[in-house]
């Protein structure tokens, strides 16, 4: 008998090595093609405005994706296994997976996020919501490497789920933020976490496709300039971290879709020469200079089905909405 859970357990493995951080973010301001990773977005600011612009109208993809979760619901049942532990890629609120639970009835929940603070407010109610459901907070970086650990494997063991099926679940069309290089690589590990539960398992995910260029570029450069606020707030947050002196007011937002990468590329644009500063080091930026800080990926389902069977995934079923313009993909681990 696997024990009553009446409390999510949480597992910290992410440990933010600042000295680490700080050499990054130097290296991509003296690039000769200055970049910031797009993971500094995120601070609690920067959460707060993506938030807002899945609110907007002309940000379509959250809001197609969960058109075709609540559509789908006996298809999806269909192909996911009942009784399958739900891995939850970057869960944040989990609530994207918690309105799943009627559909999948998964038989344990694992919700990862780079913080388990960023878990802990989400986790608790759920799991009282679902006192039989054993739930895992696991604060770990997928981006760099996904693997589960072997606090995970015990806690699955002790819950009596070592061999139940694994469907990880990645949606919101984060893939995108991924090289087509990086997400075959991330696509081999989730196979490889998949394979290592009971047979049945597999990946559900949410993949956004290439489109007409005038629903793509307004979903990253709203008139409301919602998306140019989150685009800046990242130089707030590099401000914090690195000790920078940006002045967010002298960088314009610039976001347009690269036809031959199959990407919208998000910029800050340097309005008039400037000079940053840190401590030990400046970057000195030319008028119209452009620092890249953000690539989303289109995919067509073709290439995105190639991309999952190169990454050893069995033949993929997908569902689109009426405009074809969002896919859900269940992959399965085979
Ligand atoms: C999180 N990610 C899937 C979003 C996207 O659409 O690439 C991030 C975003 N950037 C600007 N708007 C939304």
């Amino acid at each position: 008998m696997s024990p009553t859970p009446s409390t999510p357990e949480f597992v910290q493995l992410h440990q933010t090595d600042a000295h680490a951080l700080r050499a990054e973010l130097a290296a991509g301001l003296r690039a000769p093609a200055a970049h910031i990773a797009p993971k500094y977005f995120y601070d609690a600011l920067g959460s707060r405005l993506f938030d807002a612009i899945t609110e907007l109208s002309e940000y379509y993809p959250t809001r197609t994706e969960a058109a075709i979760f609540s559509a789908q619901g006996a298809a999806l049942a269909q192909r996911v296994p009942p009784g399958a532990v739900l891995i939850d890629l970057g869960a944040g609120s989990c609530a994207k997976a918690a309105g799943l639970f009627p559909v999948l009835q998964p038989a344990g929940y694992v919700a990862v996020d780079i913080s388990v603070d960023y878990l802990r407010g989400a986790l608790g109610p759920l799991q009282q919501r679902h006192p039989q459901r054993p739930m895992l907070g696991l604060g770990l970086d997928f981006s760099s490497a996904l693997a589960l650990p072997a606090q995970a494997a015990g806690w699955l063991a002790a819950h009596g789920l070592a061999t139940a099926p694994r469907c990880v679940f990645y949606p919101g069309s984060s893939i995108g933020n991924f090289t087509p290089a990086e997400a075959l690589a991330l696509l081999r590990q989730v196979r490889a976490v998949c394979a290592q539960g009971g047979p049945g398992g597999g990946l559900l995910i949410g993949v956004d496709r290439v489109k007409d260029l005038a629903v793509l570029e307004p979903a990253y450069d709203d008139p409301l300039g919602v998306t140019a606020a989150f685009n800046r707030n990242l130089l707030l947050h590099v401000n914090r971290l690195l000790g920078t002196d940006f002045a967010p007011a002298r960088w314009r937002h610039v976001a347009f879709f690269n036809t031959a990468e199959s990407r919208i590329e998000m910029h800050l644009q340097a309005e008039g020469a400037q000079a940053v500063r840190w401590p030990g080091g400046e970057r000195r930026f030319a008028d119209g200079e452009r620092l890249h800080t953000e690539n989303s990926y289109k995919w067509t389902p073709e290439a995105f089905e190639a991309l999952l069977h190169e990454a050893g995934f069995g033949p993929a079923t997908h569902w689109t909405d009426e405009r074809g313009w969002f896919s859900v993909f269940w992959a399965p681990a085979v």
